[in-house]
């Protein structure tokens, strides 16, 4: 992650509610931030997977590696001391469901992994409120999140509700560009306390946040082609989520980021981390405005409605979709070295956006410009985002074509010369 003024992109939990049917009550758990918590030092951030400082990570050693026991990490074990005799997450019921894509799937439904089946398990590293393992499930690489060691037993629920929400969301998705669900389960502990996980394929090609500095290189004066598929990639899972997945409702992720984003070994772009995702139902034609409200996600990438803690609908993904592919382009930060004062005023409020460089050509600019634009409103849906991608992609294709029939017939010309 980075480490500007604005590096802080770990989400701020919470957000939903406002006129819409809540998704999947996460709202109700996060610690309230308001658009005032805007304002705050960046690199503070809040809700369920990001516990203020102080609180989280104050407990036991998080890192002691390997665990005691083969099978079962210390920071798990850690992160439930104080829960000895407690009752397991999942039977204190799924999380408060008030309507939403995900409402009626129980978690039952979801195939169970066992835990004793997770082998050879590794620290993979920390999210704001999880851990995260390598592990080897029926011969495949995967990837185990638990909530993490030294969180507060509210905490804990917090994030295993997170987790169970980010469950349902990711079995009811089928996407080739969204991560697949390999199952969830409980770790059972001493005291008949259990820990909640998930369990997602492993993603061996890492993350677009560590990508894009290769993938900003330009042929030329042209975007790199494997910028061109991988915003294409993206895009497709984002009309995916707004036009396909449901009938009924759109799913927005909310934490549009580079750090969400990654690889399969094969190249492959997957969309993950689905914990604060939420979805809304779908507008009809003659419903004006009506939307979620509260900050959600992570400042640098997030649209100026939910910053200022506005109305927002499931554009505010498409103004992060701008964000990211303006990133890709440049291979830099946007907003580098702003702090969360300034980025309210200046972007949120000026309506400020970074600058293109030459080599980004104009059709990409334009789409980007209309991706961000200040008006929630006036930004494209996803379908058509991937239709204009798409001519990009081919008149990137001609032209190289067209540059490279002009290389072969200068060669022929001097061929026939010599
Ligand atoms: N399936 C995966 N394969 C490989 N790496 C992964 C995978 N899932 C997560 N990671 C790595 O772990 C980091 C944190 O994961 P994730 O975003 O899912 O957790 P989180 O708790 O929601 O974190 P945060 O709140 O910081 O976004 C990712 O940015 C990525 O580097
Ligand atoms: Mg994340």
């Amino acid at each position: 992650m980075s480490t500007d003024a604005l590096g802080g992109d770990s989400p701020v939990g919470g957000g939903g509610g406002g006129g819409a049917v809540d998704p999947h009550d996460l709202t109700t758990l996060s610690s309230a931030s308001t658009s005032a918590d805007a304002g705050r030092d960046m690199d503070t951030t809040f809700g369920p997977t990001n516990p203020s400082p102080g609180v989280a990570g104050s407990g036991a050693s998080s890192t002691s590696w390997p665990p005691p026991h083969p099978h079962i990490p210390t920071a798990v074990v850690a992160s439930t001391a104080d829960e000895a005799g407690d009752v397991p997450p999942q039977s204190r019921g799924p999380p408060r469901q008030k309507g939403g894509f995900t409402a009626s799937l129980s978690l039952q439904r979801i195939p169970e992994t066992h835990w004793e089946d997770l082998s050879g398990l590794e620290l993979l590293g920390q999210g704001s409120g999880t851990s995260l393992f390598i592990a080897t499930l029926a011969g495949e690489k995967v990837v185990v999140k638990t909530p993490k060691d030294g969180l507060s037993p509210k905490q804990i629920e917090a994030v295993t509700l997170e987790l169970q929400h980010e469950a349902r969301m990711l079995f009811s998705l089928s996407h080739p560009n969204i991560a697949q669900l390999k199952g969830h389960g409980n770790v059972y502990l001493p005291h008949n306390v259990f820990v909640y996980f998930i369990v997602v394929e492993h993603l061996a090609g890492g993350t677009l946040a560590s990508a894009t500095p290769g993938l900003s290189r330009r042929r030329g004066r042209r975007v790199h082609p494997d910028s061109l598929e991988a915003m294409h990639s993206l895009c497709s899972a984002l009309a995916y989520l707004q036009h396909e997945a449901s009938m009924d409702y759109v799913i927005i992720h909310r934490d549009l980021k580079p750090d969400n984003i990654g690889f399969t070994a094969d190249g492959t772009l997957k969309l993950f981390d689905f914990g604060l995702s939420t979805s809304m139902p779908r507008p009809t034609e003659d419903q004006v405005r009506f939307g979620l409200t509260g900050v959600t996600g992570s400042i640098r990438y997030m649209a100026p409605e939910v910053a200022l803690g506005q109305f927002y609908t499931h554009t505010a993904d498409v103004y992060s979709f701008a964000l990211v592919c303006w990133e890709i382009v440049h291979g830099k930060k946007p907003f580098a070295g702003m702090d969360s004062r300034v980025h309210r005023d200046v972007v949120c409020r000026q309506q400020s956006r970074p600058d293109y460089e030459r080599h980004c050509p104009k059709p990409m600019q334009e789409l980007i410009a209309q991706c961000w634009a200040p008006d929630p409103d006036a930004r494209p849906p996803f379908i058509d985002i991937l239709a204009r991608l798409t001519a990009i992609m081919e008149t990137s294709d001609q032209r190289k074509d067209a540059s490279s029939s002009t290389i072969v017939r200068r060669l022929t010309g001097l061929l026939s010369r010599g």
